[in-house]
């Protein structure tokens, strides 16, 4: 069983990386966690999960076709209301992707518990700070709602 569960798509690498730093973040945490290509998700990966963390690159202001497929798909096979999440992206001039996956986190009754955080192509150093502060932040309410199992 993992804490928390990374899923993201990426067509050029960027959103890749934004995802590698959201996973040391969590790491850092003392959370377990593990980074999938939305298409590698599977629905006892979604079961088995405490909290969830999805990310998408920009495409047309909104998210990939992967990742809608998914969102409307396997992740609503799943009750994951009451459980911590958070989004992240890659984009390189609107940011329509994030108010998107926040969205569609919100209406399966994920809990927001960190802001957002969309990065301009790849992450730079700043960035990337955020992204892990993501991930911890993900990580430690994970690990709150194991202690109440
Ligand atoms: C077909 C296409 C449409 C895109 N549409 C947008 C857009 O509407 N807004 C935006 O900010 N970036 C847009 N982008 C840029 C990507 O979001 C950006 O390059 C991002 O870093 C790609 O992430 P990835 O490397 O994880 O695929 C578009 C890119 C492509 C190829």
């Amino acid at each position: 069983m993992t804490d928390v569960l990374i899923i993201y798509d990426s067509n050029t690498g960027n959103t890749e990386k934004a995802a590698a730093e959201v996973l040391e973040g969590v790491k850092e945490s003392g959370a377990s966690a593990v980074a999938k290509k939305v298409e590698d998700v599977t629905e006892a990966d979604l079961r088995t999960a405490l909290a969830v963390i999805l990310g998408s690159p920009c495409l047309h202001d909104s998210i990939t076709g992967r990742i809608l497929y998914f969102v409307e798909g396997l992740m609503r096979n799943v009750s994951l209301s009451g459980r911590p999440g958070a989004a992240f992206g890659s984009y390189k001039w609107s940011g329509g992707n994030l108010s998107r996956l926040e969205a569609e986190l919100k209406s399966q009754g994920i809990r927001l518990v960190a802001p957002g955080v969309n990065s301009l192509r790849a992450p730079n150093a700043e960035t990337a700070r955020k992204l892990r502060a993501l991930g911890q932040t993900v990580g430690e309410e994970a690990l709150k709602l194991k202690k109440d199992l």
